[in-house]
């Protein structure tokens, strides 16, 4: 079933937004003119990613500072795994995802 987030006109860069799709939260900003969906919740110890800073493509979470790049979602921190992407889904004029 798609669920629509947002309008593709309104997807600029530097655009940065969170949804609740089927029980979690979900972050959609646009990098590099590329939407990218992740699970607003870090990998490390779940603070929401949406509180991070987003700078050249590293996305640092705001609690303990692990920082993660982007558009790939890998960790800078070995001992912690990468971020949780998911695809995003298009229709007509709407970006969101398929639950
Ligand atoms: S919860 Fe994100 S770095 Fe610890």
């Amino acid at each position: 079933m798609f669920v629509p987030l947002e309008r593709l006109i309104n997807l600029e860069e530097g655009y940065r937004q969170t949804f609740q799709v089927g029980g979690r939260s979900v972050l959609l900003l646009v990098l590099d003119n590329q939407p990218l969906l992740i699970e607003d919740r870090c990998p490390h110890q779940g603070a929401p990613l949406s509180r991070g800073t987003l700078t050249n493509g590293i996305l640092r979470c705001q609690r303990h500072g692990i920082e993660f790049q982007l558009p790939g979602g890998q960790s800078l921190q070995p001992s912690c795994p990468g971020l949780n992407l998911l695809k995003p889904a298009y229709e007509g004029d709407r970006i969101g995802v398929d639950i």
